[in-house]
């Protein structure tokens, strides 16, 4: 049986006090939630700070990117074992919005998922279609295209942390949520493309979530999809009432 995930990615949102805030309110308002994994990710400033706050409660930390190295000469960057030492059992990797905005490809993605499944950390592995890409009738061909590109010459064996986000793009941020038929129908193609990579096995364990758009309104027809695994939740992952319903799948 595969675990339900749901995970907020708080993006570039939330100072440190503003993050321990909400992750304070969070620990007390999902204090009963066991049979659901919940993950958050904070800014990386405030992960440290976050971690010590989720000390003793069942929400786990995530990081939003890293670097495909362990440490040296590279400004600016931030590797998976600094992740793992700040307190991150996650990381989301490749997500549509660094694929846009800062150019990251399939191979890069592909590094930074070996590293972090190496390091012992979970990955987000996020992938999705923009709506001219839809539009143009290419969806399977995108998400076969990252798919194959991200997971590379991962192993079996390396597959077993793997989640999985399908995020159409243009569901992301713009209050358009996938109707659950296109979001089982891609889950499904992809749940599909891991049996044909893999074996069944890898296809049956592997957890494949949902992003773009998921509300309290809409997140319990998602997660009655049988591919459907979680979601990962933007913008109403930052209001503790609204991420608190997504994760009980309540209206
Ligand atoms: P959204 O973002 O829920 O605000 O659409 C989802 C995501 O980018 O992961």
């Amino acid at each position: 049986m595969r675990k339900p995930i749901i995970a907020g990615n708080w993006k570039l949102h939330k100072t440190i006090s503003e993050s321990c805030e909400l992750a304070t309110q969070l620990v007390a308002d999902l204090s009963d939630i066991d049979d659901i994994d919940v993950v958050i990710a904070p800014v990386f400033t405030a992960l440290s700070a976050v971690a010590e706050t989720l000390k003793g409660s069942s929400i786990q930390l995530a990081a939003q990117n890293c670097f495909p190295e362990t440490s040296g000469a590279f400004t600016g960057e931030v590797s998976p074992d600094f992740l793992q030492d700040a307190g991150c059992n996650y990381v989301i990797v490749g997500h549509s919005e660094r694929r846009q905005l800062l150019n990251e490809t399939d191979a890069f993605i592909n590094q930074k998922l070996l590293k972090v499944i190496t390091t012992g950390l979970k990955p987000i592995l996020c992938i999705g279609e923009t709506l001219q890409q839809r539009q143009n009738d290419q969806m399977q061909e995108v998400l076969r295209t990252q798919l194959k590109g991200g997971l590379g010459n991962l192993s079996a064996a390396q597959m077993a942390p793997m989640v999985i986000a399908y995020e159409p793009v243009w569901a992301i941020g713009t209050g358009k949520t996938a109707t659950n038929d296109q979001a089982q129908e891609a889950h499904r193609f992809i749940r599909n493309l891991l049996q044909q990579i893999y074996n069944s096995e890898i296809a049956a364990q592997t957890r494949i979530i949902y992003g773009g758009s998921v509300k309290p309104d809409n997140v319990a027809g998602l997660m009655q999809q049988e591919d459907i695994d979680g979601a990962l939740v933007g913008g109403a992952s930052l209001k503790v009432a609204d991420f608190s319903r997504i994760v009980r799948f309540e209206k």
